[in-house]
């Protein structure tokens, strides 16, 4: 077998997988009798697997990631001139792409100030967290160190995001999980009829409330913080209600709390505004991304914050453990952030926030459409180029579709050449959420496709 990335023989790169390789989220049995799944070209919106096949990648790489669409030379352009140049020194030095794109970024981010960059969703929410607990003990001895996390939200594989994961099937047999990480209640309305209380009107309101009914039975002197997505991603494309946010800002300064907000999927661009929790009037004190921030052309996350929590840690600077005592290793790659501010160009160049909220508006019309025809589906969502349609059984009592005809629906699309998503071990009996998020290139006749492929093979699910 050669070692070059080009090769002749495409079943030597398949029996490689099969014999050695550990996928995500997969169980492998399958591939005893199937072959794994080897995806080898991308351009634009479309991607080709090993077979040959193709697809239009209705998910952004399967998890929300190539926000500017695959093939873009002058991305891995940016990330060679930079790594033949400088590639790595840690960040306990600068960087010159780091330098440009914290500005670039910070500018997109007004109140916002710091930058901290780390490698995945999950390291730049264990940073958050980290900065959280280490104010607590700096300001109140410690005791105002709980974390509150909500039912449904997810932010990451790591033990402590998993502490503060609201998807049990996410959880399940991993613990013990870490102390100090309180679950609130979800928002999500379409289900406020399982959720004891739920008023018929207001639902947004009550729901943030909830988060304050937790706060007092924990006791307010001993949270210190709540972390929550914009718009719930995995959890089920969970767009806020009403009055939800509004409230939520109330709580936060009544209670002392610092509001960190994982912007992992929803950052840069995939709601149709640079970040998400830009739709709704928020103030955070933290802001984590990841996915987008790069489109997956190299590895990059970010931790920003205030400069209000930025000087919290140099006030002393006599006090040796004064300061933020962290590293990432590959915090310090140069290719993240060079890829990052052509990412960010292209972005800007070719107006993809305005095309994000047209085509988003397109999706949703044509979800709802798909609402009008199929009984199945009981409730669209969506935000920009984030959208989800809610499987039901039945309308009235809106028990879920079993998953295996959700993931049915998933597999027939891949069939007709669409991949699409669904909700995936996430939340028990509530796997039932299709998933839309196109790269943010996507023109009309790409939405048409992927909601056309949607409606076929509903039609042969559910007929
Ligand atoms: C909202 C959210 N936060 C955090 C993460 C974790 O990111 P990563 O997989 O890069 O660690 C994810 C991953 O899907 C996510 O959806």
């Amino acid at each position: 077998m050669t070692t070059a990335l080009q090769y002749n023989d495409i079943s030597e790169i398949v029996e490689a997988d099969r014999a050695h390789l550990w996928h995500h989220l997969i169980q492998h049995k399958q591939f005893e009798t199937v072959d794994p799944r080897v995806m080898v070209e991308g351009k634009g919106i479309r991607i080709w697997d090993a077979k040959g096949k193709e697809y239009i990648d209705a998910v952004s790489g399967g998890v929300w990631t190539v926000n500017v669409g695959y093939g873009r030379e002058s991305i891995a352009k940016a990330v060679y001139d930079q790594l033949v140049k400088m590639n790595y020194f840690a960040n306990s030095a600068g960087s010159i792409p780091g330098s440009i794109f914290a500005k670039m970024l910070i500018e997109k981010m007004p109140g916002m100030s710091r930058v901290y960059y780390t490698n995945s969703g999950s390291e730049a929410n264990e940073k958050a967290f980290k900065m959280i607990r280490q104010i607590a003990h700096k300001r109140y001895g410690g005791r105002k160190h709980k974390i509150l996390f909500r039912d449904r939200d997810y932010h990451g594989g790591t033990l402590a995001t998993m502490s503060a994961g609201g998807q049990d099937e996410r959880v399940m047999q991993y613990g013990p999980l870490a102390p100090g990480f309180v679950r609130v209640p979800h928002c999500l309305e379409y289900r406020k009829h399982e959720q004891d209380g739920a008023p018929a009107e207001n639902y947004g309101e009550w729901a943030a409330d909830q988060i304050e009914k937790v706060i007092l039975a924990e006791g307010p002197d001993t949270v210190g913080a709540l972390c929550l997505e914009p718009v719930t991603a995995g959890g089920g494309v969970i767009t806020p209600p009403e009055g939800y946010w509004e409230r939520v800002r109330e709580i936060c300064r009544k209670y002392d709390l610092l509001l960190h907000i994982d912007e992992v999927v929803c950052g840069v661009g995939r709601t149709g505004t640079w970040f998400g929790y830009q739709h709704y009037g928020i103030k955070p004190d933290f802001v984590t991304m990841a996915k987008g921030v790069a489109s997956g052309y190299a590895a990059i996350a970010c931790c920003v914050t205030t400069e209000a929590v930025f000087e919290m840690f140099k006030d002393d600077a006599a006090d040796p453990m004064n300061y933020f005592r962290d590293i990432s290793t590959f915090g310090g790659c140069t290719a993240g952030p060079a890829a990052a501010i052509e990412n960010m160009r292209i972005i800007e160049d070719e107006g993809l926030l305005a095309n994000t909220v047209r085509m988003g508006e397109r999706t949703m019309a044509n979800l709802r459409a798909l609402m009008d025809k199929h009984r199945v589906v009981g409730d669209v969502r969506g935000k920009g180029l984030f959208c989800g349609a809610e499987l039901v059984v039945d309308r009235q009592t809106r028990e879920p579709v079993d998953e295996k005809k959700v993931q049915a629906v998933v597999a027939d699309c891949t069939a007709q050449g669409v991949i699409i998503g669904a909700s995936n071990r996430s939340i028990p009996g509530r796997n039932n959420v299709l998933c839309l998020s196109p790269a943010l290139i996507a023109t009309a006749d790409d939405i048409d496709a992927i909601t056309g492929a949607i409606d076929k093979a509903l039609t042969k699910v559910f007929s």
